[in-house]
């Protein structure tokens, strides 16, 4: 049932959205990159396959491209590349979620997507917001065939979980499993630890503690958590803050990564070593689902909450956006991503050549390009003159470092991973975004990038070939 906050908030939100339809569109708005309509966009939410289409909910700030009052939008489409959008789906527009309706999940069953999700709430008040002043309340609302969204249920609230709790709990995602409901929750622990919590439900509307995850010394707080199987292998995922840079690794402020799940998850299980999904600047709270042919797809916030680096898009009215959907497998316990095929679909014009050293090839604003390297000891790429792409095998280090002061970089400057050889780069550009697939998906660098950054409009990226050759294949998309 509506109620006449539901009501001013959908009068508020759609006119805010009708200002930016009729605003005159910037060349850094994306072409296949999911972004919010307006305003701030965050972690992705509910993401399933219902019903003949993908629906992939997002947190959404359409108020303001800084972040604010939390909702969920919601797009759909067919192939996960295509999107509409459809509107507000949750507004905070409840006593228990009235600061914002915060990241979760969908199940499908039925003629049903039961969507969870954390219902924020800043109490009033003298308190501090980590330890007693807020509640994380998990809450569930049913979507059916048509689209509309039933009833909100407040299923779980603090005084519910563990007492050694601190009130930062949420992002619940749900699954089924041999007959039963379970849910990973992201806590942060009176002592500033963070953990996983692991609930049972026979009936989807009653949860028991059932297992708690945590990793000794390994951050305060464990965010966006996801538990699932690939090939028989488990996986426990989450995004934990508080963990010190270390070389190469962890260098964003918060991490996104996974480990290997060994054990009986609902019982005895040991944690495997936490390994980071992406290594670009922009990547974090990641979630993934089952597509409608079974593939394990994966799609991560491209932004990073927090950072010093702003998005220049904020003085455009909006900022950040989706990675595309990654499918994963899974080598030797290593989990790989890789756009899904049906990106495919939309590649055009391709170009195909032999680069050699010291050439340069101007490709579209918006493109695929997929570089096999012929020498495996060096390459330096150079992306639009500020972008730098270097392997060195002496080294066994692949990165990306904007040029120093470079006007893209925005303050940013390196970020990298041990690789022990090069055999393929895939570039997936997007006027403002670009992807980095190195060996097949082996490791992945997200990062966002404004060619031009007068906004003055560009429709080509220049890639240098500053030390190296390979055989490219670019195709405009
Ligand atoms: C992760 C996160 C979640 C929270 C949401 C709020 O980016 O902080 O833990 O539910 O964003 O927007």
């Amino acid at each position: 049932m509506k109620t006449s906050l539901t009501k001013e908030l959908e009068k508020y939100t759609g006119i805010l959205e009708k200002q930016n339809k009729d605003s005159v569109s910037d060349p850094w708005r994306l072409k296949y990159h999911v972004m919010p309509p307006v305003g701030w966009l965050n972690d992705p939410n509910g993401l399933c396959f219902f019903n003949g289409r993908y629906h992939l909910f997002f947190q959404y700030s359409p108020s303001d491209a800084m972040g604010g009052l939390k909702y969920w939008g919601h797009y759909t489409g067919t192939d996960m590349i295509h999107w509409e959008y459809e509107g507000i789906a949750l507004y905070p527009d409840m006593p228990y979620d009235c600061d914002g309706v915060y990241s979760g999940s969908a199940l499908v069953e039925g003629d049903c997507v039961w969507l969870y999700y954390t219902g924020n709430v800043k109490l009033a008040g003298d308190y501090d917001y980590i330890y007693t002043g807020r509640e994380g309340n998990t809450v569930l609302a049913v979507m059916r065939t048509d689209g509309t969204i039933g009833d909100k249920t407040l299923i779980m609230s603090n005084k519910d979980y563990p007492a050694n709790l601190s009130c930062h709990v949420r992002d619940p995602k749900v699954w089924k499993e041999s007959g039963l409901y379970y849910m990973v929750l992201g806590a942060r622990t009176k002592e500033d630890h963070g953990e996983v919590l692991l609930y049972v439900s026979e009936d989807k509307f009653h949860w028991s503690l059932k297992n708690i995850f945590t990793i000794s010394g390994f951050g305060y707080m464990w965010e966006c958590p996801d538990m699932f199987v690939i090939d028989g292998r488990r996986f426990l995922s989450f995004s934990p803050q508080g963990i010190e840079r270390d070389g190469l690794d962890f260098a964003n402020i918060y991490q996104s990564g996974y480990c290997l799940l060994d054990g009986d998850f609902t019982g005895d299980a040991s944690l495997g070593q936490f390994k980071e999904y992406d290594r670009g600047f922009d990547f974090y709270a990641p979630q993934t689902f089952l597509d409608r042919d079974g593939r394990r797809i994966l799609i991560g916030w491209m932004g990073m909450p927090d950072c010093d680096y702003i998005n220049p898009t904020v003085e455009k009215g909006w900022q950040h956006c989706m990675t595309v959907p990654r499918e994963l497998t899974v080598k030797a316990g290593k989990i790989f991503q890789y756009p899904v095929r049906e990106l495919e679909e939309l590649r055009g014009g391709a170009v195909t050549k032999t680069q050699e050293q010291g050439e340069s090839l101007d490709v579209s604003i918006s493109s695929d390009v997929i570089i096999k390297i012929d020498d495996p000891e060096n390459l330096h790429l150079c992306v639009d003159h500020d972008l730098h792409i270097v392997y060195k095998k002496a080294d066994q280090i692949f990165k990306i470092e904007f040029a120093p002061g470079s006007p893209l970089g925005g303050g940013r400057t390196m970020r990298g991973v041990a690789l022990e050889s090069l055999e393929e780069i895939r570039i997936l550009s997007d006027t403002s975004a670009l992807e980095i697939y190195v060996n097949h998906g082996a490791e992945v660098f997200s990062t966002r990038f404004y060619p031009q950054i007068d906004g003055t409009g560009k429709d080509c990226h220049t890639i240098e070939f500053m030390e190296g050759s390979g055989f490219l294949t670019a195709w405009s998309l």
